[in-house]
């Protein structure tokens, strides 16, 4: 990639280096269509991710160890990308356990969680060492069984589903009942029920949600959190004698998609970890600090390209067709957690200076209503061939949507 990046920019300059064409890692859309061979394409731009996970290394307590959540974005370059740049990895599957491990990040670095897990992908964890974040009773059945057969001891996480929520979260994935993790209430007796001879408890996971941009709601969660912490650590001692080697406390870091949204004030809810660490003390000696995080490193760093195939006008509006569209990119159709449609920030890709502009709707190939790319949105003049580019696609894109919907043509992904 790096031979062909330094060919690319420095033959682009004599065939086309129009400063309106949108370029990552220096190489314009047009060389990394011919990269690709064909749109639609999602790029994702490797110095962006670095920058943005050095910047937050800097900002959060040194003592907060950060994991990569493989699901925000499971391509895997950019996955072994981040194993040179977190501690350690959030699996939610096999396959991405399998990928996990294959990046080289040691083992017990590697945590599997996510409701459903098969005697298989139980199987495969403590086969390789990783550790099961436990999210119900039946599942520890499943996991001593298991031990049990593979003669194996099964490195293990209680998830746990705490009484309070993350507010205003766009996913709230704790408090009440929820499928994921054990209620707090009812950790005390799994504790006493827990088959040490054939696992071994690391700690404890509380995961309370996704894609929160108020930094005083992750805050109050946080506090909420380390509390819980505290009892559960007590608990334990208390009821098995162990000391936990970790605490892995969530993530929910969310990104702006939307023209009314602001970034995350992260130092905000850096300081408070640093008040939470103080406050503390001997609640988190000797143990492990897991901030899990997945859209908030990558999101940003990631373009969704297609390109326009047809452009008409039906009773007055005027229609930019393009070939990707939903299949792609479910998130930016609407049809990915949101309850009313917004457009994300869009562009035509090789007029970014254009000065001429129109009000157009963008759709995709697929003939349903739902395969919106944008709607009533106002940007430069669009001509067959231009390219449309979806910023803040770097997560819970391709992997995040149907792409054999219709049987339409596969997309590419590169990162450069
Ligand atoms: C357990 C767990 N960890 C991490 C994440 C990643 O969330 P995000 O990509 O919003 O940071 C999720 C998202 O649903 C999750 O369920």
């Amino acid at each position: 990639m790096k031979q062909s990046q330094t060919y690319l920019t420095t033959s682009l300059k004599d065939i086309l280096p129009t400063s309106s064409e949108l370029s990552i890692g220096n190489i314009p859309l047009s060389q990394i269509e011919k990269l690709v061979s064909t749109t639609p394409f999602y790029a994702y731009d490797r110095q962006l991710i670095i920058n943005r996970v050095k910047q937050l290394k800097n900002t959060l307590p040194k003592e907060i160890s950060l994991h990569y959540a493989i699901k925000a974005n499971p391509y895997p370059s950019l996955v072994q990308l981040m194993a040179e740049q977190v501690s350690g990895f959030d699996v939610a599957s096999k396959k991405e356990m399998l990928l996990a491990i294959q990046t080289g990040m040691p083992v017990n670095k590697i945590s599997f969680a996510g409701p459903g897990k098969t005697i298989e992908d139980i199987e495969a964890a403590i086969i390789a060492g990783v550790t099961l974040h436990v999210e119900s009773v039946g599942e520890i059945a499943k996991v001593e069984l298991a031990a049990k057969q593979l003669k194996l001891k099964a490195n293990i996480a209680l998830r746990v589903n705490p009484a309070f929520e993350l507010k205003a979260s766009g996913m709230k994935m704790s408090g009440g009942a929820k499928p994921f993790g054990i209620d707090e209430e009812q950790i005390a007796q799994v504790l006493k029920d827990l088959p040490l001879k054939q696992v071994n408890l690391r700690g404890f996971h509380i995961y309370t949600g996704s894609q929160n941009l108020k930094a005083e709601a992750i805050i109050a969660a946080q506090q909420q959190t380390f509390a819980l912490a505290q009892q559960l650590v007590e608990l334990t001692s208390k009821i098995t004698n162990i000391k936990i080697d970790y605490l892995n406390i969530g993530g929910g870091f969310g990104v702006p998609y939307f023209a009314n949204e602001q970034p995350l004030a992260v130092s905000a809810i850096a300081d408070n970890l640093q008040a939470l660490l103080q406050q503390y003390k001997a609640l988190t000696d000797g143990v492990e600090l897991i901030l899990e995080l997945g859209r908030y490193l990558v999101a940003e760093a990631g373009i969704y390209v297609c390109k326009v195939v047809d452009i008409k006008v039906s009773r007055g509006t005027k229609y930019l067709v393009c070939d990707g569209g939903l299949h792609h990119h479910l998130a930016n159709s609407g049809n990915f957690g949101q309850v009313i449609r917004k457009n994300y920030p869009l562009a035509i890709g090789n007029k970014l200076n254009s000065k001429e502009l129109e009000q157009v709707n963008i759709v995709g190939p697929l003939c349903t209503p739902l395969d919106v790319l944008a709607d009533k949105i106002m940007l430069p003049k669009a001509s067959l061939g231009d390219y449309v580019v979806v910023f803040q696609s770097g997560a819970y894109g391709a992997s995040a949507s149907p792409k054999d919907f219709l049987s339409q043509p596969q997309l590419s992904e590169i990162l450069l």
